[in-house]
């Protein structure tokens, strides 16, 4: 039997705190090598502005292995649709049998945040309490919720073009998280006095300017994925110590570095590191508290596989879902 998970169910049982050690498990165990995660699969649909990609991961520890479809289309909300949408395929590693097939739309944005909840666990400093918010869609929200879990946050400024979006966001967000978010009508707010920057917009351009950036400041970025597109400008690539979720993926995909690096202003080498390496302790994070980092994610497999297994575990044992025979 395979056990289906719509949006509903998974939002049942997966929770902020628990993806987080999860999603930190998972590059724990990719910085240590006992991870399969061949690159993912990638197509684009230029007419729709679509992005495709096809993830699968292995972690042997946790005998999680799932395959993720995610598309991202930039137009969709237009027709009522999220810009982001995914399902999962989660397999038993000792037969391959299917286990369960979910919506993975919700998970996507929860592992997300996790990352980012980890990357600011390791790398913002312990007082920050401020954030800063850019683009204030699906993402933004699970990443908000992803640093109260491991910093005091009080205070959030949030700047989107389109006002609408921060209004709602933090009119939603203030009483979710029973915190002060303010949505801003200048970029410049969500930069100046935010000890954590998180960007999670949908722009192909950099979302403010590098020089804005005070020290000490704890950037991560989450929102372009392409070699052409960034949310971030050179300056502010420049001036701080770079992590990435995965060098080689930050080599192909991520425009942050890739077209800096195409205008000869930086080089590869300032990928300082890995956020696994960061985590067990290979490699110093902050070094002091006037260090910028910045974590750069495009997103990698192991955080689904992780994140899903984790919701098929919760749901067996919770009786939640519909059992279905495939084969
Ligand atoms: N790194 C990852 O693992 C990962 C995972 C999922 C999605 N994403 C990416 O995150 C981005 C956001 O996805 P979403 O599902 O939240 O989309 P969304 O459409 O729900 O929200 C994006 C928001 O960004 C705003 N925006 C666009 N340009 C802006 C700018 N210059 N400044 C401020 N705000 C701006 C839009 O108005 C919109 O409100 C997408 O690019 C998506 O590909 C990354």
């Amino acid at each position: 039997m395979v056990l289906i998970l719509d949006r509903n169910d998974v939002q049942k049982v997966l929770t902020m705190k628990e993806a987080i050690t999860v999603v930190e498990e998972g590059f724990r165990e990719l910085a240590e090598g006992r991870v399969q995660m061949p690159p993912r699969q990638l197509m684009t649909e230029p007419e729709r502005n679509g992005w495709i990609a096809v993830m699968p991961a292995y972690i042997k520890k946790t005998k999680a292995l799932a395959t993720k479809v995610v598309t991202v289309f930039t137009e969709n909300p237009k027709i009522n649709l999220p810009t982001t949408i995914a399902t999962i395929l989660l397999n038993d590693p000792e037969t391959g049998r299917p286990l369960a097939i979910m919506d993975a739309g919700y998970l996507t944005a929860i592992r997300t945040g996790a990352v980012g909840g980890v990357a600011a666990k390791h790398l913002a400093r312990s007082e920050a309490h401020t954030a800063g918010i850019f683009g204030a869609g699906f993402q933004a929200r699970a990443q908000l919720e992803a640093l109260c879990e491991v910093r005091a946050i009080d205070e959030v400024y949030v700047y989107d073009v389109m006002s609408e979006a921060s209004e709602k966001y933090a009119e939603d967000m203030s009483p979710k998280l029973g915190i002060n978010v303010t949505s801003v009508e200048k970029p410049e707010r969500a930069v100046k006095g935010c000890g954590i920057i998180v960007t999670a917009s949908t722009s192909t351009k950099p979302v403010f300017h590098g020089s804005w950036l005070e020290p000490g400041t704890h950037i991560t970025g989450i929102g372009s994925h392409m070699a052409s597109t960034r949310e971030l400008d050179t300056e502010a690539v420049r001036r701080s110590k770079v992590i990435v979720d995965l060098r080689e993926a930050a080599e192909k995909e991520y425009g942050e570095i890739l077209i800096p690096v195409s205008e000869g202003s930086l080089t590869l080498d300032h990928i300082y590191g890995e956020l696994g390496e960061i985590i067990t302790g290979r490699k110093q994070g902050r070094k002091d508290d006037q260090e910028i980092t910045l974590f750069k994610s495009g997103g990698l497999a192991i955080q689904d596989t992780a994140a899903a297994h984790l919701a098929y575990s919760k749901a067996l044992n919770a009786g939640i879902g519909t059992e279905i025979k495939l084969q």
